[in-house]
């Protein structure tokens, strides 16, 4: 089997928005697709371990942010690198609330949908979330991120819970550097691989697991 077959498959980028006694979370998916017009319903796949999914699935219900190209990279690196287990992913961000609790962005987006949960297919490792579309608004029409763009552009990488992980290739050539996915930092320090395990990122003190070889 050729798995690169498999990274031509087209997604967005967005921002699920969830709650927890009503205190606003969520995370980034790029495994958003409509699956039916009438009534509009759409899908989303997230890891069991994430815990927008526990919010989700306590409250049956979740709001879809279209982020845009413009998005800033850190909104990203936060609700796509970092759990709402132990983070307060909202602070210092623009968002508004709908139904008084989902969490919407006010910038930086095409749109936003609420949707309401009507179906959780167990997959293993990830659920499929299956809902209806109950509301959505436009706010802009700036191009929608696509997660080709993100990856071009961006430069970012998606992490072990997003479906479409790809296990970088092992390289230990010494000259190789090594680029923080959640902060950017490039270890430029050489034999990389060498560096002890409790070694953390200089920058924003992720562990050497959050590290890849710079493309
Ligand atoms: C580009 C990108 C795409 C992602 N896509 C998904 C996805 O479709 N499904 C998923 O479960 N996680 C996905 N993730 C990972 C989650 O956003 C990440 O595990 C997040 O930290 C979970 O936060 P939470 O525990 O607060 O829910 C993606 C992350 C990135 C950066």
């Amino acid at each position: 089997m050729d798995e690169t077959v498999l990274y031509d498959i087209s997604y967005g980028l967005y921002l699920i928005g969830a709650a927890y006694e009503n205190t606003p979370t969520g995370c980034i998916a790029n495994t958003v697709f409509q699956v039916s017009a009438f009534p509009p319903k759409v899908a989303v796949s997230l890891n069991h371990d994430n815990f927008t999914s526990a919010c989700i699935k306590n409250m049956m219900e979740f709001s879809v942010s279209i982020v845009t190209e413009n998005i800033a990279p850190d909104i990203i690196s936060k609700f796509g690198f970092f759990s709402g287990k132990n983070t307060y992913k909202f602070e210092n961000i623009e968002y508004k609330k709908i139904m008084n609790s989902l969490p919407v962005l006010t910038q930086n987006i095409s749109g936003w949908l609420h949707c309401k949960v009507e179906n959780i297919v167990d997959i293993g490792t990830h659920a499929i979330f299956i809902a209806e579309v109950i509301d959505s608004e436009r706010l802009s029409n700036e191009p929608p991120m696509t997660y080709a763009y993100y990856h071009k552009n961006v430069k970012g990488k998606a992490p072990k819970n997003a479906p479409t992980y790809r296990e970088e290739p092992k390289n230990l050539s010494e000259n190789i550097e090594y680029v923080c996915e959640v902060c950017g930092y490039v270890y430029k320090g050489g034999d990389f691989e060498s560096l002890p395990d409790d070694w953390v990122c200089p920058v924003c003190k992720v562990p050497k697991s959050r590290f890849s070889p710079k493309t």
